[in-house]
């Protein structure tokens, strides 16, 4: 097929536009998806230094590169820190990520950080695997969560990008749905701003870029990444988060644009209403360890309960 820009020999093919798209073409269709997005729902507006979070993966490592490249254009700088968790389970998971996320922040030629749980908080994801009695993404998650956002006010930032892509949102609105979680749904926004009494906003700047379109690009663009998925990755989908994934999948092959649809509809028409109705009706506390915000109804947070928790059992 040809490209529909330039008849050029196409290499992409994009179904809800009924596009072909060569190496070229396809690039600044990818990116200007990226800015035109970012424009619309104001993820830069005031941003002065970005912070990326880059896990070693094709997204982040995807986006690092292009916020980079079009930084000019919105006025900030970017900056990068990557989150060393210490998994390892036979594989070196960890090991191998950082040094690709090293190579690609020398490369880039980005400020960074590179925290490290075990040195900087006494222990890893391996650890708390073994000695917590919760699920293991479940504790990662929230100690990602909480060291993103330290990472990013070290770093100087006040924006936060995680590469979190349409695929990921899609699953989380229908899974939202499905099991009538509206607090979860009224907060994934690809705009969240600032904790009260903290100045790091969070963006996801890919949240309308479908999974295979980011691979696509990475692999076009050569960018080194690592394929392999995190081995607790198995344990966290669970079968029925799978199953509404690749149900998902195959509504969006019949209806090029389904997921799309499915996000952009509910961050334009429906979140905005249930943000208003749900989120600040909840007594939000503050932690009495580390001063940052709590669940309602809890004065120790959760990344602080799980440190405690590690250095109890490890005395
Ligand atoms: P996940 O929670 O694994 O789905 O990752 C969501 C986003 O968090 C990724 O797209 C990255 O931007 C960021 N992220 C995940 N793991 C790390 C890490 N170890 N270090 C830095 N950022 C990360
Ligand atoms: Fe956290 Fe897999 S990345 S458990
Ligand atoms: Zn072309
Ligand atoms: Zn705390």
């Amino acid at each position: 097929m040809k490209c529909s820009i330039c008849g050029n020999e196409a290499v992409h093919y994009v179904p809800y536009e009924r596009l072909y798209l060569c190496k070229e073409h396809y690039a600044e269709w990818f990116e200007q998806k990226l800015v035109r997005n970012a424009k619309r729902y104001r993820m830069f507006d005031g941003s002065r230094r970005v912070a990326v979070a880059v896990s070693g993966g094709k997204d982040s490592t995807t986006l690092l590169h292009v916020l980079k490249k079009h930084e000019g254009e919105f006025g900030f700088t970017t900056v990068g820190f990557y989150i060393d968790l210490g998994i390892d389970r036979g594989t070196k998971y960890s090991e191998v990520n950082l040094e690709v996320v090293k190579r690609n922040f020398e490369e880039v030629g980005v400020e960074y950080r590179i925290v490290d749980l075990k040195g900087e908080y006494g222990f890893t994801i391996d650890d708390a695997k073994r000695r917590i009695n919760r699920p293991v993404c479940s504790t990662c998650g929230v100690v990602k969560r909480y060291l993103m956002t330290l990472a990013a006010e070290e770093l100087g930032a006040d924006t936060l990008a995680t590469a979190h892509n349409l695929d990921d949102m899609a699953q989380f609105v229908l899974s939202g749905y499905v099991y009538g979680n509206l607090e979860h749904l009224s907060r994934n926004s690809p705009v969240e701003e600032p904790e009260r009494g903290f100045k790091v906003k969070k963006v996801k700047p890919f949240f309308l870029h479908y999974e295979y379109e980011v691979l696509h690009y990475a692999v076009l663009m050569g960018y080194q990444f690592v394929y392999d998925p995190c081995p607790y990755s198995e344990e966290f989908r669970g079968v029925s988060q799978h199953k509404l994934l690749m149900s998902m999948k195959r509504i969006e092959g019949d209806t090029p644009g389904f997921m799309l649809n499915l996000v952009s509809n509910f961050e334009r028409n429906i979140r905005p209403m249930l943000y208003r109705e749900i989120s600040g009706s909840g007594q939000v506390g503050t932690c009495k360890i580390c001063g940052r915000p709590t669940a309602p109804g809890r004065d120790i947070c959760s990344f602080c309960s799980i440190k405690q928790k590690m250095l109890a059992v490890r005395g």
